[in-house]
C-alpha cells in the first residue's frame, strides 16, 4: 500500500497530511491564520508566508506522530505548487523538495484545484465517499480564491466548463461583510446573519444568467452591495444587516445553482459535488439538495475539513500520481496560476 506525506500552503492555511491506500487520511493537521488576517479583512500575502514558515515543520512532525508513522513508511512527498499566492506556495514547495531530497523520496507537484475536485474520495473514521459515487461528476469548486465549474470525467481528466471572470464567490462574501463591518472570513458571518433575514428586501443583480456560457461574475454584485449600503445611517444599517445578508447571499446561490443546473442539462451528468470553503454555506447546501432531489442528482458535499483548504486532498491527488510513477522534476517550482496542460 502506498503512503504519502502531503503539504498545502497555497493561501493562508498551513496543512500537512499523511494519506494512504484508497485515500485513507491517517492524519491531517492544519494551522489556520484567520486571526492573523482578520484585522485586514482579507489575506495579507506577506503575513501568510511568514506564518507558513513558522508552522510547517512542527506540523510535519505532528502529522507523522498522529498517523503513527515514521519516514521509512512514507513513499513520496506531495505538495501544492499551483495556483495560489507565490510566497505561500514557495514555503510549501521548498519544504517538500528539501524533505524529499533528504529522505531520498520522489516529490510530486499537485494543482490545488485538482485536490478540491478529488476531495469527495477521501475517507477516514467518520467519512467515506457516498455509496455509488462514481465518475463522471460536476464539481463546483468555490472558495475565497476560486470559483470553478468542472466536469470531472475521470482521474486526471478535468474539463473546465466555467470560472469567474472577476471576483471569486467567497471574495464577494468577504468584501460585502467587510463593508458592513462584520468579521473575517465574511462568508461565515453573512451566512449566520442571513438566517434571520429576508431574501427579497434588497434587489441584487444575478450576472451572466442569460448567457449560454458557464462563466461567473461577482464584481457587479459587489458594487451593488456597496450602493445598497450607501445612504444607510448606522442605525438603519444595523437593523437591515440580516436582510442585506440574506438578499446578497441569495443572489450568489441563485447564480451558482443556475450554472450548475445548466451544466447538468448540457452534459447529462447526474452526480454533483460542492467543494471549497463557500460550500459550507447553509443556504447553498439546502438549495443544492432541493435541486438535486428535483433533478434526481446524487449530491456529494465532503465534510468541511476536506472542503476547505487541506493537505489530505493534495495527498490523494499525489498518491494517484505516485502510483503511476509520475514524479516531478527537481527544477519545477511554484506558480501563481495553473498550467495550460492541467485541464482539458
Ligand atoms: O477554501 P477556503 O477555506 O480557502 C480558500 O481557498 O479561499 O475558503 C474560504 C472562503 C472565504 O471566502 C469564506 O468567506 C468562505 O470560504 N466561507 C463561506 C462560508 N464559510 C466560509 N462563504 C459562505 N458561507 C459560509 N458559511
Ligand atoms: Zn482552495
Amino acid at each position: 500500500m502506498n503512503r504519502i506525506l502531503a503539504i498545502e500552503t497555497s493561501c493562508d492555511d498551513t496543512s500537512v497530511a499523511v494519506v494512504s491506500g484508497l485515500g485513507r487520511v491517517e492524519a491531517c493537521c492544519s494551522a489556520h491564520q484567520d486571526l492573523a488576517h482578520a484585522p485586514f479583512g482579507g489575506v495579507v500575502p506577506e503575513i501568510a508566508s511568514r506564518n507558513h514558515t513558522e508552522a510547517i515543520l512542527p506540523l510535519v512532525e505532528t502529522a507523522l506522530q498522529k498517523a503513527d508513522r515514521t519516514w521509512t513508511e512514507i513513499e513520496g512527498v506531495a505538495v501544492t505548487n499551483r495556483p495560489g499566492l507565490l510566497g505561500s506556495l514557495l514555503v510549501g514547495v521548498v519544504t517538500a523538495k528539501t524533505l524529499a531530497l533528504t529522505k531520498s523520496l520522489p516529490w510530486i507537484a499537485v494543482n490545488h484545484i485538482e485536490g478540491h475536485l478529488l476531495a469527495p474520495w477521501l475517507r477516514d473514521d467518520d467519512y467515506a465517499p457516498p455509496e455509488g459515487f462514481a465518475f463522471p461528476y460536476l464539481a463546483l469548486a468555490i472558495s475565497g480564491g476560486h470559483t470553478h465549474l468542472f466536469l470531472v470525467e475521470e482521474l486526471g481528466r478535468y474539463r473546465l466548463l466555467g470560472k469567474t471572470v472577476d471576483d471569486a464567490a467567497g471574495e464577494a462574501f468577504d468584501k460585502f461583510a467587510k463593508m458592513m463591518g462584520l468579521g473575517y472570513p465574511g462568508g461565515v458571518h453573512v451566512d449566520r446573519q442571513a438566517k434571520s433575514g429576508r431574501v427579497d428586501r434588497f434587489q441584487f443583480p444575478r450576472s451572466m444568467l442569460r448567457e449560454a456560457h458557464l462563466d461567473f461574475s461577482f464584481s457587479g454584485l459587489k458594487t451593488a452591495g456597496q450602493r445598497a449600503l450607501e445612504g444607510l445611517s448606522e442605525e438603519q444599517l444595523s437593523e437591515a444587516i440580516p436582510d442585506l445578508c440574506a438578499s446578497f447571499q441569495e443572489a450568489i446561490v441563485d447564480v451558482l445553482l443556475a450554472k450548475l443546473e445548466k451544466a447538468g442539462q448540457q452534459f447529462g451528468v447526474k452526480r454533483v459535488v460542492l467543494t471549497g470553503g463557500v460550500s459550507a454555506n447553509s443556504r447553498l447546501r439546502e438549495r443544492a439538495q432541493s435541486l438535486a432531489n428535483a433533478r434526481g442528482w446524487q449530491l456529494a458535499v465532503p465534510p468541511l475539513r476536506y472542503c476547505t483548504d487541506n493537505a489530505a486532498m493534495i495527498g490523494y491527488a499525489g498518491l494517484l500520481r505516485l502510483r503511476r510513477g509520475e514524479y516531478s522534476a527537481q527544477d519545477l517550482g511554484p506558480s501563481p496560476s495553473s498550467l495550460p496542460t492541467d485541464f482539458l
